[in-house]
């Protein structure tokens, strides 16, 4: 029997009948994080920081920061912050609400907020207003996705993972109606699969 090739097996085992294109697959993804990761700790190491509080935005965020996390070699603490604003669509249907508090203090830290994904900037641009009120000594961004065509308010995130054309993606922690969050993959929904209540 003729094994397949390593590239068809990636090719299998990213296929997913809902997907309609892997953008960016495992490897890329590890790879990046780990890029990401350096670059963070060398650029705080080069400012005599030493320890680094990281917000992630739940859910979407918690693949990507637990990722993160690892490849960061500082002292870090870390929370995580639910804010939600797209029930179950890809259009945001409210402002983005703040449903949790901090458990940690921000005051005099030097904080990273760690997002999914930068899209219109409404909820990193308002998030980092609310936590800039709490006096942290430094205050950054990292998101793994940037949709750069579809930004409403003027933010820039400091570390960004990949730009990304204006399509909804899922998979590594991002969802649909909380669907595809386990997908070990970034990859475009198939336009069919937009509606829940089409959902067998
Ligand atoms: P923004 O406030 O429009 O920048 O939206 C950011 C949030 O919207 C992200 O944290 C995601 O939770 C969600 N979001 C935006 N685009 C997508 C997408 O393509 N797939 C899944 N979630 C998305
Ligand atoms: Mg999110």
């Amino acid at each position: 029997m003729k094994l397949p090739t390593v590239a068809k097996e990636n090719a299998e085992a990213e296929a997913h009948p809902d997907i309609e294109r892997v953008l960016i697959g495992r490897a890329r993804l590890a790879e990046q994080v780990r890029l990401l990761g350096q670059q963070i700790t060398r650029d705080y190491a080069a400012r005599g920081v030493r320890e680094l509080t990281l917000v992630a935005v739940a859910n979407g965020a918690l693949i990507f920061a637990a990722d993160l996390l690892r490849e960061i070699s500082l002292h870090t603490r870390f929370d995580s912050i639910r804010v939600s604003s797209y029930l179950d669509g890809t259009v945001p249907k409210t402002p983005p609400q703040m449903a949790d508090l901090l458990r940690l203090d921000l005051v005099g830290r030097h904080v990273l907020v760690v997002d999914d994904i930068l899209d219109t900037g409404n909820t990193l641009s308002r998030l980092c207003a609310l936590l800039q009120k709490q006096g942290p000594a430094s205050l950054r961004t990292c998101v793994l996705l940037d949709k750069k065509a579809r930004r409403q308010v003027d933010f820039f995130s400091d570390y960004t993972g990949f730009d990304i054309p204006d399509r909804f993606v899922v998979g590594y922690g991002l969802d649909f109606a909380e669907r595809y969050r386990n997908l070990p993959f970034i990859g475009a929904l198939a336009p069919d699969k937009q509606d829940p209540a089409k959902w067998g």
